[in-house]
């Protein structure tokens, strides 16, 4: 689909609450979900001296976003990363990645980095006990019912870690990382 990137600090108030209303939508499974947390998101994303972001726009329209924050000098977050529902799997989640990789790069990044929950019974590792060998449950890691790993795969990131029960007894986060610089 046909889109152009934007800073996201280049957004109007109105395509900021739509940006927080994709975060919404797009993560109904996490905190974003809670009143007032997604609009958070933005305005700390666009604020915060460590953040910035990109939005993906068809004319006026907000079509998802991707944020970055600055945790080391060289290793940079990926988060968050939510594309409008009705307009995923067009595209734009892989525009607003190298997009975002292409701008972290300039900024002399190696790393970029991310954490991919798995809320929804998507990977082998929900449900689970990982503990002990931890690292081999990662390096087995697999899809079930569909996962975002998948999508960040797809994009060269490799799986470096997980957490096991982040989120609660068999919800991990899983941590890929790609080497862009
Ligand atoms: C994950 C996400 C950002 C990807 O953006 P997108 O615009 O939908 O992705 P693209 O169209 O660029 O790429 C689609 C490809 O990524 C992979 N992919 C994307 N989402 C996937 C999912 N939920 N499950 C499995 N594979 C997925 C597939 O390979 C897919 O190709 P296909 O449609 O031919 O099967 C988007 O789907 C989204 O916002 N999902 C909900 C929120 C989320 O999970 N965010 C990431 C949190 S870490």
């Amino acid at each position: 689909m046909d889109c152009s990137i934007v800073d996201i600090s280049t957004l109007t108030e109105a395509q900021r609450a739509e940006a927080a209303r994709i975060l919404r939508e797009a993560l109904p499974w996490t905190d974003f979900a809670e009143p007032g947390a997604a609009e958070a998101e933005v305005a700390l994303t666009v604020a915060d001296e460590d953040r910035s972001g990109l939005a993906a726009l068809d004319g006026e329209r907000v079509l998802g976003w991707i944020g970055v924050i600055e945790t080391y000098s060289h290793a940079w977050e990926l988060h968050p990363l939510a594309v409008d529902p009705p307009h995923q799997r067009r595209g734009i989640g892989g525009r607003l990645v190298a997009a975002l990789e292409e701008r972290v790069r300039a900024a002399g990044v190696i790393t970029l980095y991310l954490g991919t929950d798995d809320e929804t019974d998507g990977t082998n590792l929900y449900g689970r006990e990982l503990f002990p060998d931890v690292l081999k449950a990662a390096a087995e890691l697999a899809p079930t019912n569909g996962h975002a790993f998948t999508f960040y795969r797809r994009h060269g990131y490799e799986v470096v870690g997980v957490m096991p029960h982040a989120n609660g007894f068999g919800r991990p986060d899983i941590f890929m990382a790609k080497r862009i610089g």
